[in-house]
């Protein structure tokens, strides 16, 4: 009977059969040791010289590094094998044998590991991350939707731009320009003027020259928008999706964890209430630590891991100043050079993984933010629609999925929080 490996203690004592690839390959004289992957677990294969055919043993001095192979033998349980159990293999059957395997055990530096992206995403590191990255898009979905919002899938290809004109990719579209979506955000205010409560989630591009552990070309996004909702509102359901997906993420994925290594007390600290500031108390606590910066300046990365070090949990910023923010937010009410607007950062030094706030839901002001973000007035007309049609007011956010990742698997760099990241410098494979 055919099993996956991550199902094996449920065949103990029983003839199953593996349908995988070679991890990893060693004898002792009379013994082979054939550790097997099949993309659920791995599990060590014993095969005694005495007790199967001569071609068979043959057969495993054959057998190179990620060959693909079926094998079929008794399953025991087995304390000192990795994982617990062993099978005591009865047929061997190579389905293809791999020749000169790039990815040896040893190790390698990041650009060959890069270039090989397709071939790296096979090894337990990179399945344990991804593995992790599942969950968390799930753990997102689950939360949303039980909570009734509703999921629209935004547009790839826009007139518009969301979040600035300077990071845009421009395309033709039969003679007029497209850009690739920035955000999904203003398409999801449509949608909840529709539907009350919604989400969408998928890719979004930014042309952005940064060449950091924490910037991609490609990178996904989670952007709840919610209508007759305050800045209040979504940071409490910000802070709410984030516990939800970290105590996931540690029920369900603990043994990915631990093979990175992660602390799994990080991670049970994130609990609520997650504390607040505000920009102008970011600002007072980064110059009273020597940082050389202005009121009206945007946080990079040593600001916000500057801010966010003192906390074991997240911390949110609340009300940046306009010029840090893009045409949508709507003005802080007592303060009209701050916007309603939040961030979420994430502890030991990950920074931003959500960003959000109340949007702008005056007809007259959004035209004129319009106006001044040098914005093409054509291109927005069905967005100003929205204040013109029982406009209410309305908040929402964008979560990074590969910030959040990284931040949850305690990983680097967020290129392996992606199976095929794009870089400044990297397209492929
Ligand atoms: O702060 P951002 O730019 O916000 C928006 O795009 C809003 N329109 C979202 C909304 O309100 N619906 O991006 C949101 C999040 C950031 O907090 C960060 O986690 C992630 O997206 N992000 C990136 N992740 C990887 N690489 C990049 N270049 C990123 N830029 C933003
Ligand atoms: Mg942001």
């Amino acid at each position: 009977m055919q099993v996956y490996i991550s199902q094996i203690a449920g065949s103990v004592s029983k003839d199953v059969e593996i349908r995988g690839w070679l991890y990893n390959k060693r004898s002792s004289g009379k013994l082979y040791f054939l550790l097997v992957r099949d993309g659920t677990g791995t599990i060590q294969v014993v095969i005694d010289q005495g007790s199967v055919r001569a071609e068979t043993f043959a057969k495993c001095e054959e057998l190179t590094q990620e060959s693909s192979l079926i094998v079929r033998g008794r399953v025991n349980e087995e304390r000192r094998a990795p994982g617990g159990y062993e099978i005591i293999l009865s047929e061997l059957e190579i389905v293809h044998l791999a020749s000169d395997y790039p990815l040896t055990p040893k190790e390698h530096g990041v650009s060959f590991l890069m270039d090989r992206r397709h071939l790296w995403l096979r090894s337990s590191r990179q399945h344990a991350i991804l593995s992790i990255r599942s969950s968390v898009e799930k753990a997102c979905q689950d939360f949303l939707d039980s909570r009734g919002f509703v999921l629209i899938d935004a547009p790839i290809l826009t007139p518009s731009a969301c979040e600035g004109t300077t990071t845009l990719f421009e395309t033709d579209y039969f003679g007029s320009t497209a850009y690739l979506s920035q955000s999904g955000q203003l398409y999801m205010e449509a949608a909840a003027m529709a539907f009350g409560k919604v989400y969408c989630l998928g890719p979004t591009f930014r042309a952005e020259r940064s060449k950091t552990r924490r910037h991609l070309i490609e990178f996904w996004m989670l952007e709840p928008e919610v209508a007759f909702a305050s800045l209040e509102d979504v940071i409490v359901l910000g802070e709410e999706l984030v516990v939800h997906v970290v105590k996931r993420i540690l029920e369900e994925r603990r043994e990915a964890l631990e093979k990175l290594g992660r602390s799994l007390e990080a991670l049970e600290a994130v609990q609520p209430p997650f504390p607040r500031i505000s920009y102008d108390e970011a600002i007072g606590r980064l110059k009273s630590r020597g940082l050389d910066i202005n009121w009206g300046d945007d946080f990079g990365a040593v600001e916000e891991t500057e801010l966010s070090k003192s906390s074991d949990k997240p911390i949110f910023v609340c009300g940046f100043p306009s010029e840090c923010k893009a045409f949508y937010m709507k003005t802080s009410p007592g303060d009209p050079r701050t916007t309603l607007s939040v961030d979420l950062l994430a502890p030991e030094g990950y920074g931003e993984i959500i960003g959000g706030g109340q949007r702008e839901d005056s007809l007259e002001i959004l035209e004129a933010k319009v106006r001044q973000a040098g914005l093409p007035r054509e291109a927005f007309e069905w967005y100003l629609d929205l204040r013109k049609y029982g406009s209410v007011e309305h908040s929402g956010f964008g979560l990074g999925l590969e910030r959040t990742v990284a931040w949850i698997c305690g990983i680097e760099h967020i290129r392996e929080a992606i199976p095929f990241p794009r870089m400044l410098h990297r397209l492929g494979p």
